[in-house]
C-alpha cells in the first residue's frame, strides 16, 4: 500500500490551483440517472471516489465518457465528464457496490423517481459514526413512496402514477437526504416543500444543475426549498463548483507552515466561517478576483475555539485539519464536533506526533506545543489523514502517513500540489 512521507521544510509559497468539489461532483454524477439525455460536467476532480462512482452508476446503465486531456496533461485543471443513462438497466444497488462509498446510497432518489422502484443496500457504518438513513426514508415517504427494510436492503416503491409532491421538515439537517429529496421531487407530480433543508454550497450546485436540466427548484441555499415537479428532465452542461474543503485544507497548511500562497480559483463565500477562524489565528486572508491569498509571516498561531455546524457554520470536514493547526497554537483551543459522534479518530494519531489533546465527549481541548516530531501514523478517513499531513509539514524529522487511499478519495494530486509550493512530501509506492 502506498505511503506519503512528509518532512518539515519551512514556509510554503506560490500558487495552488483548487479543484472541483468532490461532494458536489458525486451527487451531480448521480443526477445523470434522472434523464435519458447526456449530462456534461466540467471541472470534475480526478479522485478515486469519482472513479468508484462511475463503476457504480455503470451498473444502473450510465455510460460515462471522459473528454479532454487527462489530469497530468492538462495541468491542474479538472476534467470534463459526459454521463448518459439512456436506459436504466438495473434498479438494484447491491451491497458490494454501496459499501464502497456511502454516497452511492443516494441513487435511491433518482431511481425511484424515474423507474418507480429501487432496491438499495443499506450502507452500513463508517469510521466517523453510525450515519443512519432514517431521514432519507422519511423524506421519500413524504413523496408517497412505500418503503420497507429487509435483509439489509431498502425496498422503495412509488405509488402508481409516480411520486407525488409533499412536504417534509427535516428534524436534523442532512446534506445527503436533501440531495436525494431534491432529485426525487424534481420528477414528482405537484409541489414539494423541503423545510430545514441543508444549505451547503454543494446542495445549491446540485439544484442549479437540476434547474439547467429543466427542474423547477427555488429557495436552494435557504432552509426552505420548493420544487415544482416536471414530467421529464433533459441534458445539460454544468461546471462543478470549487472545493471549499480543499481550499480550507490548503489554507490550514499555509497557516501552519507560514508563508504566502495563492489558492487559485477558490471562492471565499463558500467557507466564510473557516476563513474567519483562520484570521483569528493570526493568518492573513485576502480574497481576490482569482482566488484567496493566505499568508502568515512570523508571529505565533493564536488559539481559537471552533464549533462545527451545518453550513454556514464551520464545516465538520475541516475540523481535523484545523485541530492539527491548533496543536501548535500559543495557548489552549477548544474544538466541538456537533455533526458526527465519532470524528476524533485523528486525535490519537496527532498525539503520536507530540500533540497535547484531551477529549471530553464531543469537545477536544488542544494545548499548543512548541514542537511536533515525525512518526509513522495512520488514519481512518480522508480529512483525518490530511490533519496528519498538516502536522507533518512542521514536525521535526519524517512523518509517514499510511493508508493513502483515504487521501486519494478526496484530494486531487495532493503531493504535486504541495510540493509545487515548497513542501517536502512524496508518495512511496508499495513496490
Ligand atoms: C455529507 O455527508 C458529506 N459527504 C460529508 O463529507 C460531510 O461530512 C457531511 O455531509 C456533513 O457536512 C458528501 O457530500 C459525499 P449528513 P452526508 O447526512 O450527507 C445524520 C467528507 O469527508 N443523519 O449531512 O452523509 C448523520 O449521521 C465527507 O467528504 C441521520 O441521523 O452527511 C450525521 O450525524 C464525510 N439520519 C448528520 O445527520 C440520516 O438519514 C449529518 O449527516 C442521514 C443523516
Amino acid at each position: 500500500m502506498d505511503r506519503i512521507v512528509v518532512r518539515g521544510n519551512g514556509p510554503l509559497s506560490g500558487t495552488i490551483p483548487i479543484s472541483g468539489a468532490k461532494n458536489a461532483a458525486l451527487p451531480l454524477m448521480i443526477a445523470s440517472l434522472l434523464t435519458d439525455e447526456p449530462l456534461e460536467l466540467t471541472n470534475v476532480p480526478r479522485l478515486a471516489d469519482v472513479v468508484s462512482l462511475e463503476a457504480i452508476l455503470a451498473n444502473h446503465g450510465v455510460d460515462s465518457l471522459i473528454k479532454g486531456k487527462r489530469f497530468g496533461e492538462s495541468g491542474m485543471s479538472g476534467r470534463t465528464m459526459q454521463l448518459q443513462a439512456k436506459e436504466i438497466v438495473d434498479t438494484n444497488a447491491p451491497y458490494e457496490l454501496v459499501r464502497k462509498m456511502r454516497a452511492s446510497f443516494w441513487v435511491i432518489g433518482p431511481l425511484l423517481a424515474r423507474c418507480g422502484e429501487a432496491r438499495v443496500s443499506l450502507p452500513g457504518g463508517c469510521a466517523i459514526g453510525t450515519r443512519p438513513v432514517d431521514l432519507f426514508l422519511e423524506s421519500l415517504r413524504a413523496l408517497g413512496a412505500q418503503i420497507d427494510v429487509d435483509g439489509g436492503y431498502v425496498n422503495a416503491k412509488a405509488p402508481s402514477g409516480g411520486l407525488k409532491g409533499g412536504s417534509y421538515t427535516f428534524p436534523k439537517v442532512s446534506v445527503g437526504a436533501t440531495h436525494v429529496m431534491l432529485m426525487a421531487a424534481s420528477l414528482a407530480s405537484g409541489t414539494t416543500t423541503i423545510k430545514n433543508a441543508a444549505r451547503e454550497p454543494e446542495v445549491v450546485d446540485v439544484a442549479d444543475c437540476l434547474n439547467a436540466m429543466g427542474a423547477k427548484i427555488s429557495g436552494h441555499g435557504t432552509s426552505t426549498i420548493t420544487v415544482e415537479g416536471v414530467t421529464s428532465l433533459k441534458g445539460a452542461s454544468h461546471a462543478v463548483l470549487p472545493d471549499r474543503i480543499e481550499t480550507g485544507t490548503f489554507a490550514a497548511c499555509v497557516a501552519m507552515t507560514g508563508g504566502d500562497v495563492m489558492l487559485k480559483g477558490a471562492d471565499g463565500s463558500l467557507l466564510r466561517a473557516a476563513l474567519d477562524v483562520l484570521e483569528r489565528t493570526g493568518t492573513t486572508v485576502e480574497e481576490t478576483e482569482g482566488g484567496i491569498r493566505i499568508a502568515r509571516n512570523g508571529g505565533v498561531i493564536q488559539p481559537v475555539d471552533i464549533v462545527t455546524d451545518p453550513f454556514p457554520g464551520f464545516p465538520t470536514d475541516l475540523q481535523a485539519q484545523f485541530m492539527s493547526l491548533l496543536t501548535r497554537a500559543d495557548g489552549v483551543s477548544h474544538v466541538k464536533e456537533t455533526i458526527f459522534e465519532n470524528r476524533f479518530m485523528h486525535v490519537q494519531e496527532l498525539a503520536r506526533l507530540g500533540a497535547n489533546i484531551a477529549i471530553d465527549g464531543q469537545t477536544a481541548t488542544i494545548t499548543g506545543v512548541n514542537r511536533l516530531s515525525g512518526a509513522p501514523v495512520m488514519a481512518t478517513d480522508l480529512r483525518a489523514s490530511m490533519s496528519l499531513v498538516i502536522a507533518g509539514l512542521v514536525a521535526d524529522g519524517e512523518t509517514e502517513v499510511n493508508r493513502v487511499y483515504h487521501l486519494d478519495r478526496g484530494f486531487e494530486k495532493l503531493e504535486e500540489k504541495l510540493s509545487a509550493v515548497g513542501a517536502d512530501i512524496e508518495r512511496i509506492g508499495s513496490d
